[in-house]
């Protein structure tokens, strides 16, 4: 498929990896709509930002985490667009639990956000693909080899991927569904230099990824192949092989 005048969504998509993401696709020509939660300055920079390039773009807020939140972000997508191409979840939380202040407050934050948003988002947004879509599901590296001290996190990136195995069966023949597994890509606000270097000793590549090879990945599974689903891609320096 190529990303020319397509309308695609990217979840969280104001900043950082999601930033990244709308801004590849729309340097291939697709018109962008992003979904925002509490950066509404960002959400607001980023629009006329697109605008600039000569793209079509349109900020709405959403609490993924609430269906009545995604069937409205997917109102306003039908009634600026009439329809979608490309959904990307990218929106998550990631939060440090340890595993004795664990709660069902922690592991729903988690789970609300980072599965069954995404979930909400192709149940909904795949109504609106109807010449056939894609769906990007931007999962974790950590989702197949869970880390301590991060158990809901991890959880709903391993559930993630499950929900793009699922999903692929369910959407064939017309829409693809595809993981992206990131290592570590780009640090936490609060993440300091001792930290990161701590990151980058632990991959084998022995260094921090970048947003760019997140957006580079996807663009590639929109444009470069039609014939992968279900499949996760790992985006990690090898970090899973440590
Ligand atoms: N950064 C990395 O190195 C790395 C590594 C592996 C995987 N990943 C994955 O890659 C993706 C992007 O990473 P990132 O570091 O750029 O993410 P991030 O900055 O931590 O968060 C992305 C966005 O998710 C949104 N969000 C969180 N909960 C939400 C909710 N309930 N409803 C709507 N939006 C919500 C936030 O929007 P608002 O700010 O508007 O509230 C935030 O801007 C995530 O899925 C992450 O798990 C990242």
């Amino acid at each position: 498929m190529q990303l020319h005048n397509r309308v695609v969504l990217v979840t969280g998509g104001a900043k950082r990896v999601g930033w990244a993401i709308a801004s590849a696709m729309a340097a291939r020509g697709a018109h962008i709509v992003i979904s925002y939660r509490r950066a509404a300055t960002e959400a607001r920079a980023a629009v006329k930002a697109l605008e600039r390039r000569g793209v079509q773009a349109l900020a709405v807020r959403a609490d993924l985490a609430r269906a009545v939140d995604v069937r409205g972000l997917m109102a306003h997508i039908t009634k600026h667009f009439k329809r979608l191409d490309v959904l990307v979840n990218c929106a998550a939380n990631f939060e440090r639990v340890p595993f004795a202040r664990l709660s069902e407050r922690a592991w729903d934050h988690a789970l609300d956000a980072n599965l069954k948003g995404p979930f909400l988002c192709a149940l909904y947004g795949s109504r609106l693909m109807r010449g056939g879509g894609k769906i990007l599901n931007i999962a974790d590296w950590a989702g197949v080899k869970p880390y301590r001290d991060y158990l809901p996190y991890c959880v709903s990136k391993a559930g993630l991927i499950g929900l793009t195995k699922a999903l692929a069966k369910e959407l064939a023949p017309k829409i693809q569904v595809v993981a992206i597994a990131p290592g570590p890509v780009l640090p936490p606000v609060a993440f300091g230099s001792a930290g990161r270097a701590r990151v980058a000793r632990r991959v084998p590549l022995q260094r921090w990824g970048t947003p760019q090879d997140i957006a580079n990945t996807a663009v590639f599974l929109v444009e470069g192949t039609d014939f992968i689903t279900g499949s996760t891609v790992f985006v990690d320096g090898g970090q899973l092989l440590a």
